[in-house]
Parts: structure tokens; sequence; C-alpha cells
């Protein structure tokens, strides 16, 4: 017979692919421990979401018809967000409530996306509990964090870099969340980040998509002053699970772009054993023409023995020069999208040269896959410094006096992780990486863990 959920969680994205993911990995992760939940994400990303057991429902952002691109400024698209969002969500639920029955209950939790705050009115408003999911790196978050508690002041003054914090290594300029960097860039942005972190003590949980041997430093250093949570790596369990013990799940469910899995994987499948470099800087990045143009021929310059597989937007595409897509040949693929999972776990892939997105970090980490950063913006410079400094798992490429990764360099930097005197202690931390992070999620393991205990406590 049929077990009956015993609570209901709404989970609720930004409509992003990099939000997407991980929100709705742990919406999945909370029906296989037997709760019902609903996945609330706006109607012009509702419609490409398709996960076993999970109810997706659409709500409000005021841009039905297609979303984020329509909107005048970031300011005005959060805003309006804001507005519609708390009153879409708050009817959305009040209706699964009237309609709710044994195999539906009434709902009786929020997990929100760290960058919707006014979600946690809504759970107020509604008198459930409340639970932020953070989408960062915990060490990025405690910059946020130490900006409201007055350790730090905006904007930073020059003299105070190298920044010491509790739990970091030294960070300088060029290494910390561009939201801080440039906070008059970013101001919607980073208004809408440090509304959450005012309130964060607010909610019932605050949970970060990391694992606690990833960031122990920070974790030992804020464990008193901060309520945070690890859950992560949230991946589909297949890729972290071997033995099943928590699945056999292989696809996020939430693809935004359509991948060209066929071809992707026929390319692979006849390129030699770890001899792919694998290229992509997520779903957001726009790239300078200029920038392209280096990394293609910083491509097409690397050894005769390995190729490339390209990740690139239609609009970035456009940006490549006649005469390299003409030399290529059986070189490289280059494609608008993947199953990134897929590629990165194919044993034919050997590095990533990565934006250093966080959950492309997080997946890269987990599969065991060494890195080449070029972080563009957001959290990127910080996850790129950790993952050469602390982590040591790659390395990150260096800027020339423009602002312009050259090729030279790109080639340099696949070099050092591929063959170079630091190569063998690259691989050996990425693969105890990526065995601390399917311990974290394991049963037993400490995101297990975290999760459990929340579970039993909705259940009740
Ligand atoms: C951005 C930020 O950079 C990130 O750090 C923040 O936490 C969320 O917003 P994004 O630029 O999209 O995210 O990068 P990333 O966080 O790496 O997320 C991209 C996701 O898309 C990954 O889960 C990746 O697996 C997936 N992806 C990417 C694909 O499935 N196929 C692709 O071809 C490229």
């Amino acid at each position: 017979m049929e077990k009956k959920p015993k609570g209901h969680v709404i989970v609720l994205t930004y409509p992003a692919q990099g939000h997407i993911n991980p929100l709705l990995q742990f919406a999945k992760c909370l029906v296989s421990k037997g709760l019902k939940a609903t996945f609330a994400t706006t109607h012009y990303t509702a419609k490409f979401i398709r996960a076993d057991g999970i109810n997706v429902m659409p709500i409000s952002d005021g841009y039905d018809n297609g979303g984020f691109k329509f909107a005048p400024s970031v300011e005005a698209y959060l805003d309006s967000f804001k507005t519609l969002g708390s009153r879409t969500l708050t009817e959305l639920i009040l209706n699964l409530n009237h309609e709710s029955n044994s195999s539906s209950p009434p709902v009786n939790c929020i997990v929100y996306d760290s960058l919707l705050p006014w979600a946690l009115d809504v759970a107020k408003n509604l008198g459930i509990y409340s639970v932020v999911l953070l989408t960062n790196s915990v060490s990025v978050c405690s910059l946020y964090w130490h900006i409201n508690s007055g350790v730090l002041n905006l904007p930073f003054e020059t003299e105070k870099f190298p920044l010491s914090l509790p739990g970091l290594p030294l960070l300088s300029h060029d290494e910390i969340p561009s939201f801080l960097a440039c906070p008059t860039h970013h101001s919607a942005y980073l208004a809408a980040i440090l509304e959450q972190f005012l309130r964060l003590g607010d909610n019932d949980w605050v949970f970060a998509n990391s694992f606690e041997d990833l960031e122990i430093e920070l974790v030992k250093a804020m464990e008193e002053a901060w309520p945070v949570q690890m859950v992560g790596p949230l991946l589909p369990s297949a890729y972290l699970d071997e033995e099943h013990q928590i699945g056999t799940d292989k696809d996020y469910g939430g693809n935004l772009r359509k991948p060209n899995d066929d071809k992707c994987l026929n390319w692979l499948e006849k390129q030699p054993q770890k001899s792919v470099i694998f290229v992509s800087f997520g779903s957001m990045a726009e790239i300078d023409e200029k920038q392209i143009e280096e990394v293609a021929w910083g491509l097409k310059m690397i050894s005769s023995n390995q190729n490339f597989l390209w990740i690139l937007k239609e609009s970035e595409q456009k940006k490549l020069p006649i005469q390299f897509l003409d030399s290529i040949g059986e070189k490289g693929l280059i494609l608008t999208w993947c199953n990134q999972l897929q590629v990165l776990a194919n044993r034919a892939v050997s590095c990533f040269v990565t934006h250093c997105g966080w959950n492309s970090t997080l997946e890269a980490l987990s599969l065991g896959v060494p890195m080449v950063a070029m972080p563009q913006w957001s959290d990127q410079p910080m996850n790129a410094k950790f993952m050469e400094d602390v982590w040591k798992v790659g390395v990150r490429v260096k800027k020339d006096e423009n602002g312009i990764v050259r090729r030279e360099e790109i080639g340099r930097c696949i070099r050092e992780v591929m063959i170079g005197g630091k190569c063998e202690g690259i691989r050996s931390n990425a693969s105890k990486w990526r065995e601390n992070g399917k311990r974290a999620v394991c049963f037993g393991g400490s995101s297990y863990h975290n999760i459990d205990k929340f579970v039993a406590k909705l259940m009740k």
C-alpha cells in the first residue's frame, strides 16, 4: 500500500538554472523521505520542470510570458516578483490547503531560495515553518553576514585588504564576490541578499547547499554565531551513491535549455579515457568577444592528444572567430547546452574549465574532476580562490593588464592541471573531495543527518 505523506512542503525557487537545480534536488530529497513537496516557480519556468513525485505549480513574477528577460531592470524584476510572488504564493498555499486530503496534507512549511527573502513573510503570515536554502557557499555567505552584523562596512576601503575574517583565508579585492567588490554595480541583487541575511535568524531552519568537511574552518569559526546547517551537495543521487543507499536519480529535472545529449555522448564515446577538456561558463555570464576569441585559440593550441567540449550559448557562439570555427575539425565540439553532470561523470573528461558557479564547483568536486577557474562575476571569484588555495583541486587563470585572460595563460593552466608539477596532488585531492561529498549525503553523513532531523520534525 502506498504510504501517505505526513507533511507538505512548498519549495520556492528563483527562476534561474543555478537556483532551480539545488532547490529541485532538495524537494526530491524530501519526497524520498516521505514528505509531500510542491515546487513553486514562475509561470515561464514551470513548464520546463519534470521531476518524479514533485507537484509543480506556477506563481507570478509579473512576466508570465517570457520571464526575467522582459523586465526593464534587475530592480524592477525583483520588485515585481516580491509583490506578485507574495500574493500568488499565498493564494497557491490557501488553495492547496482547501483541497487537502489524505495524500496531500495541508502545507506546513516553505523552503525558499535565499534570493527571495519575502517568502519569510508569507510563511509567517500563514503561521507555517520557514526554511531558507542558501545557494552559495557558506564562506561567501559569511561575508554578507558580517556586513549585517557590522564587522564589515560597505564600500570596502582599499586599506582593509587583504580581509582577515574568522574561518576564511586572507581575501584580496578581486577574490570577494562582485556584489561586494562593486556594490553600486549590482545594487538590486545585493539589497535582496542583505535583506535575507538581516532576517536569517527569524527562520526556523537555515540550510546551505554545501557540506561540513568542505568548509570546516568556517563551520568551526562561526558555530556559535549563526544558525546555518549544511544539507549538500544537492546532486541527483546516482552521482553520489553507487550503492543506491539514497536513490538512483540521474537528472535534476529542470533544464531551461534543451541539451544535445546524443551529439554530446556520441562524441565523448569516441574520445580516449581522461583526454577531454570540458569548458563551460554556466547559464548567465555574458563573455566579452575578445575573451571568447582568446579562449578559442587557447583551446585550439592544447596538446594534440587532447580535445575539447565547449558549451556556449547561441548569443556567445556568434562571437567566435570564423577562422577558428573553420579550423577545429575533430579537435573540438561546441554545443549550446549539455547534461553537465553526465559530461563531468564521463570517463573521457579530464579537466573542467569553469566559471566556478557554485553548482558547477560542487558538481566538479563531487565527481572528482580537476578544474581551471575562470570566474566571471557574483560569488565566482571567491569560489575560485577556495578551489585553488583551500581545496587544491585546480588552478585559477590570471588576467593581463587589460583584464583579458590570454590564450597562452589558458593553455598554461590546462597543462598545469593535466601534466604539471601539481597535477598528482590535484588529482589526489579531487578524489578525496569526491569521497567526502559522498560521505556527507549517504547514510550516517552530516548532511544526511541534518535533513533527517528536519524531516522528522515536519512529520510530527
Ligand atoms: C549562478 C552563480 O554563478 C552561482 O554561483 C549561484 O550560486 C547561482 O547562480 P550559474 O551561472 O548558472 O549560477 O552557474 P552554476 O551555479 O554553476 O549553475 C549552472 C547549472 O547549470 C549547473 O547545475 C550545471 O550542471 C547546469 N548546466 C550548465 C547544465 O546542465 N548544462 C550546461 O550545459 C551548463
